[in-house]
Formats: structure tokens, sequence, C-alpha cells
């Protein structure tokens, strides 16, 4: 694990016991809760229908925390992996999916980490591949290579079908330099100084397009939450704006082909059309 995961690991470690405790964290849970719901749509997953015999709808929450968006989206999918580099936002996690009547085949945590240079055999089995949505939900700042990470999520995804969906922030850069000096006078103990754990100051959407292109991924889509998420921090109010982006993993190679041929062979049935008399036409 590198120095700077290491230190998101522990930072996030410490922050666990109080990640949901105020009215601001649980208001920005909602906000991120509210827009995935309300676009479901719109995120382009095959999500879980009354009638759909029992079809497996695998979701991975990664970077998940304590399961915001495990609770945004479980009502949608049917198995849910969660992953987080901090052992404690992963115990916090399993607790909250215990208590909602998940069984842990159905929906748990683990402490990983997919963006180092080694991955975990544990994570390498049939119960972390084929998602048919993989989300990062305001972990997307805090990682240090960001075209890694989508292209380590990406592998995770069903060919063709799969969407990578990613929440963050806006570039935020100028806002983050005057906290951090703004936490050097006034310290707090209250809510620790988390900017080491900060790699990006946000994202503008022509670098997500970007990063979602060279990730394998296509039919980017973008959409920006029209309220602001408001973070009652000791050095004051901030305020950040919130973007979700999505794209679907491309065919494989013989994915292409099979689509290639099939629509030759559907164009081929359209020009041979049968006349009324049963005869071919053309
Ligand atoms: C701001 S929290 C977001 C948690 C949750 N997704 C939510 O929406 O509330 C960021 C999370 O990213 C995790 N994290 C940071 N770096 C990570 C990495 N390399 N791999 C996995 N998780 C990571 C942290 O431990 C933390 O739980």
């Amino acid at each position: 694990m590198s120095a700077f995961t290491e230190a998101n690991r522990k930072a996030f470690n410490d922050l666990s016991a109080s990640y949901n405790s105020k009215p601001w964290q649980h208001k920005l849970s909602q906000q991120v809760s509210d827009a995935l719901q309300q676009r479901r749509d719109w995120l382009g997953v095959r999500w879980t229908k009354a009638d759909d015999g029992g079809r497996d709808v695998r979701l991975l929450d990664y970077a998940c925390g304590t399961g915001a968006i495990t609770k945004a989206l479980g009502p949608y999918v049917t198995t849910i992996r969660g992953i987080d580099i901090s052992e404690s936002m992963v115990e916090k996690y399993n607790e909250a999916a215990q208590s909602s009547g998940l069984k842990p085949e159905q929906g748990s945590a683990v402490v990983g980490d997919l963006l180092s240079e080694q991955v975990s055999p544990q994570l390498s089995g049939p119960d972390y591949q084929l998602f048919d949505i993989a989300v990062i939900g305001l972990g997307f700042h805090h990682f240090e290579d960001p075209a890694l990470a989508i292209k380590r999520l990406t592998e995770r995804l069903k060919p063709e079908t799969g969407v990578l969906v990613i929440i963050d922030f806006l570039p935020f850069s100028d806002e983050l330099a005057r906290e951090r000096e703004q936490r050097q006078q006034t310290p707090s103990a209250d809510f620790p100084d988390m900017s080491h754990t900060i790699k990006h100051s946000g994202f503008t959407r022509e670098q997500m397009q970007k990063l979602y292109e060279d990730g394998g991924l296509e039919d980017f889509g973008w959409h920006v939450l029209p309220d602001l998420a408001v973070m009652e921090l000791k050095s004051g109010t901030k305020e950040r704006t919130i973007f979700i982006a999505k794209g679907r993993r491309s065919p494989t190679s013989w994915g292409k082909l099979r689509n290639w041929f099939g629509s030759m062979q559907a164009q081929m049935a359209g020009q041979l059309s049968l006349e009324p008399d049963g005869r071919y036409g053309s």
C-alpha cells in the first residue's frame, strides 16, 4: 500500500465513528441518494424487476465507506459487494448491512485496494467480477491515480452492459488551499483535517470524459446536481458542486465482431423480406 493510501486508511479509520453523525453529513448522503434514484433510468443499468425471473443484478460499491451508495441503490439490485481500504469503515458498513436484514451473500463489504500494484487474490475470484454497475461515491478525489482506478473498475464490469458511475466534486482548488490555511490557524479536534487524504481538488467534465474514454468506456454521460453540497467544518462552511459521471464498458473484440455480424444479418434479412405469397422479395 502506498504512503498516500495508508494515510487515507488511517484517516478514515479515525473518522469512521463520527462519519454519519452530523446533520450536514446526512444531508449530503441524502442529496447523492436522491440524485441517483431520480436518475436511475438515465444511468442505463439493467436493474432488477419483479418479473425478471431471478436475474442477478450486481453492484460494486467501491470505496464504500459506511454504505451510502449501497443504501441508495440496494433496492434495485440483488447482490452487492463493497470494498474499502479502511477496516473501521468496512466494519460499520457490515453492521449497517446486517441490521438492515441483508445476508452477507446478498450484501457485504471487505477490506481491499483495487488500486495497488498487486491486487489481493481474495478480490480476484468470481464474486468480484462481472458487475452490472460499479460506483465510486465521493471517493475519487482520494485516489492517487484516477486513470488506474477507472481501468481497474472497468475490468470488473460486464462487457457491453456494465456501467461505471462516479459521483464527485467539480474543481475546488482555491477553496482547498484556503481551507488548508484556515486549518493551520484553527485546528479542529471535532472534525479532523482531511486535506492530506485528498489528491485531486475536483474534476471537470472534460477531464472525466477523457478518463472514461481512455479507460474503455462508451456513452459518456454527465449530470451536475443543482443544489450545492454544504459541509459544516470547524474552519467554516464549505460548499461543493457535485457531479455524476457515467459510461458503459465497451464490448470485447469478440463482442464487436458478433455485433457487426448481427447487424449484417439483420440488413440481409431486411433486403430479403418475404412477399405476401411467401416468396422472397427485395
Ligand atoms: C469520502 S468517503 C466516501 C464513502 C462512501 N462512498 C460515501 O459515499 O459516503 C471516501 C472513502 O474512500 C475510501 N478510500 C480511500 N482510498 C481508497 C482506495 N485506494 N481504495 C478503496 N477505498 C479507498 C476511504 O477509506 C473512505 O471510506
